[in-house]
């Protein structure tokens, strides 16, 4: 933990300047802390006890000097170590985010919104509190320390060595809270965490909930959440508030002994009494040094919780990771192969696809069939790399997808995804979002393509027209056909629609597939579709039964003699006119062999 806060100190490299000038500040500030009780003792041993006024005014005066002295240090402090640990607070942020947007698939499949929110957040604030804070004071409290300990034993070191006797009691009362406290700490940002999980998937599901009308559910689990956050907070809080008095009672009964001790010194005049002013005023900047680096390991604990959790993202491996030697994929004409590729998604015990081998030639049409969780989206996911295969290879155009750059490879393939999101912002700006330096004239022709234009031009503001976030103020339809569009206007080799003319009504999709073949031309296209009639126009289909290719042809073929593809034809598939099974399958009951 202590090791994560010393690795985060490494954001502060860039400001180290800044962070320099803010230590020579603490150094004026302690050293103005440390000539007060000097002044001090000389007003009273030679000013008021000699009757000189002269030495009591430039005394005074000097008192003066070091407190403005003294402020102006504590002020720069205070500025340039905030500005310091916010700039790197801000690279944190920026570092996390994009770690975050590297990451594969596959960590965002487990990653909860609401944890990684949390520690781009708060975990960034608690980390930037330690570097800003927490350091420059620690660093103020060691020169203190060291100074007070010298100066202490120069003026009356018995004296010093009385004082001294609550340094261990003090050190031993600070060791027992740290160690209580990190592990308080952690939980609590885990809490935290949780808290905001639900959060977040309340807010994003906030229409699920409505429609099922869960609301006092839902209000019960966050309720629950926030209770445990609200115990581990007051637990916390409990160990801090136990922890200090008895500090302060360790420290108090250090003076009273030094108090005691000096005053007998006084009495038997070994000591004067501007000495013993002076004396008491180092023990307090003895004992305040200890204080803050009481605080500041509150502070060291609970960064260091926050740290830990902020490298773990940090850490993360990424799954699908650019080879280092990887070439950039030149133009490709879209041959795609398969050899023997499996897949297995981390953490599942079984292949979720097996033995699949096939080669799609370019400019191929390709309609991908199979029940429901056979596998079908989990195939087209390979060809962009969005997951590796975990056995076998994935070819385009002969390269090895792992081979290749990610930059190179997906910008030849155009996705339109089974859910599309779409980001806030204009149409206009959505269709582009894969090329943002389109044109107006490339942006309608992409929508026109996709059949998308006639319903844009009919928005209150055209193409300017602002959807909301995911895209909510567009129809299910209306969102496909912007994210068709989007994946056309970048003109891919590759294109893959997973189901994506699913929730178009019956006559757009007609006038899609019309427009289809023009999409489709020169490309290669793979198609999930739910539609009848867009799966017997493609060139070929392959059937995938439980991850396996089951069967590859084009659909006169299948329908003759496949009996699983002939009951998806009939029992899945929707539109069209219906070809008759083969006379040999057991149909309508379960389809027959594969
Ligand atoms: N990201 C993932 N992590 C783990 N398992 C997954 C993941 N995606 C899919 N699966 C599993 O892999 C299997 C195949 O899923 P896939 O999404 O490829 O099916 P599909 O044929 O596209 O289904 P549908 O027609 O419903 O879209 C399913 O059993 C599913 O639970
Ligand atoms: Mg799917």
């Amino acid at each position: 933990m202590t090791a994560d806060l010393l690795r985060a100190l490494r954001f502060m490299r860039r400001y180290a300047l800044l962070a320099g000038l803010a230590v020579l500040a603490v150094l004026a500030a302690s050293a103005a802390d440390l000539v007060a009780p000097q002044l001090l003792r000389r007003i009273i041993d030679v000013g008021i006890t000699g009757s000189r006024t002269d030495v009591i005014i430039s005394g005074a005066l000097g008192l003066i000097g070091v407190a403005v002295v003294g402020g102006i240090a504590t002020f720069l402090q205070g500025y340039l170590s905030a500005k310091a640990s916010h700039g790197a607070a801000y690279d944190m942020r920026n570092a996390i985010f994009e770690k975050l947007q590297g990451l594969s698939f596959s960590y965002h499949d487990r990653a909860q919104t609401g944890q990684l929110i949390t520690r781009v957040t708060s975990d960034v604030d608690l980390v930037r509190d330690f570097v800003g804070g927490g350091l420059v004071q620690a660093i103020s409290a060691a020169i203190l320390l060291v100074g007070a300990v010298t100066l202490l034993l120069a003026m009356n070191w018995q004296l010093a060595l009385v004082a001294f006797i609550s340094i261990p009691a003090t050190i031993f009362v600070l060791v027992k809270f740290v160690g209580n406290l990190g592990p308080s700490f952690r939980t609590f940002q885990q809490r935290l965490a949780a808290l905001n999980s639900v959060l977040q998937e309340n807010i994003a599901g906030v229409r699920v909930v409505k429609a099922f009308a869960r609301e006092p559910f839902e209000a019960e689990r966050y309720r629950a959440a926030d209770t445990l956050l609200l115990d581990q907070g007051l637990k916390v809080r409990t160990t801090v508030a136990n922890a200090f008095p008895l500090l302060f009672s360790v420290g108090t009964l250090g003076v009273a002994l030094v108090t005691w001790v000096g005053a007998v010194q006084v009495i038997h005049a070994s000591l004067t009494v501007g000495e013993l002013v002076a004396f008491t005023s180092y023990l307090m900047l003895l004992l305040q040094p200890l204080f803050i680096i009481g605080f500041g390991a509150q502070s060291i604990a609970r960064s260091g919780a926050s740290a830990q959790r902020l490298f773990e993202i940090l850490d993360a491996t990424n799954e699908v990771a650019e080879l280092p030697d990887a070439m950039a994929l030149g133009s490709i004409e879209g041959r795609i192969e398969f050899r023997d590729v499996a897949l297995r998604y981390p953490g599942a015990t079984a292949d979720t696809l097996s033995d699949l081998s096939f080669t799609i030639e370019p400019g191929t049409a390709v309609a991908l069939v199979g029940a429901t969780g056979s596998g079908k989206s989990s195939v087209v996911n390979l060809i962009p790399r969005f997951y590796d295969a975990t056995g076998g290879s994935v070819l385009v155009d002969g390269h090895d997808v792992r081979e290749v750059t990610l930059d190179s490879l997906r910008s030849r393939i155009g996705v339109v995804m089974q859910d599309s999101v779409l980001f806030s912002g204009t149409v206009a700006g959505n269709i582009a979002y894969g090329k943002p330096d389109a044109t107006r004239d490339q942006i309608e022709a992409a929508a026109r393509a996709a059949e998308a234009h006639a319903f844009i031009e009919q928005l209150e503001n055209g193409y300017e027209t602002r959807v909301g976030e995911r895209g909510v103020r567009l129809s299910g339809g209306q969102r496909q056909r912007v994210a068709i569009a989007r994946a056309i206007l970048i003109d891919p080799r590759i294109l893959i629609m997973d189901d994506s003319t699913s929730s178009v009504d019956a006559e757009t999709e007609a006038l899609l597939r019309s427009k289809l073949d023009l999409l489709m031309e020169g490309r290669t296209t793979f198609i999930i579709a739910q539609r009848l009639s867009t799966v017997r126009k493609a060139d070929t289909i392959l059937l995938i039964d439980n991850g396996k290719l089951a069967a590859q042809g084009t659909h006169a073929e299948l329908i003759a003699d496949n009996c699983l593809y002939a009951e998806i034809a009939a029992s899945q598939l929707v539109g069209g006119e219906r070809d008759s099974a083969p006379g040999h399958c057991d149909f309508p009951d379960e389809g027959g062999e594969g």
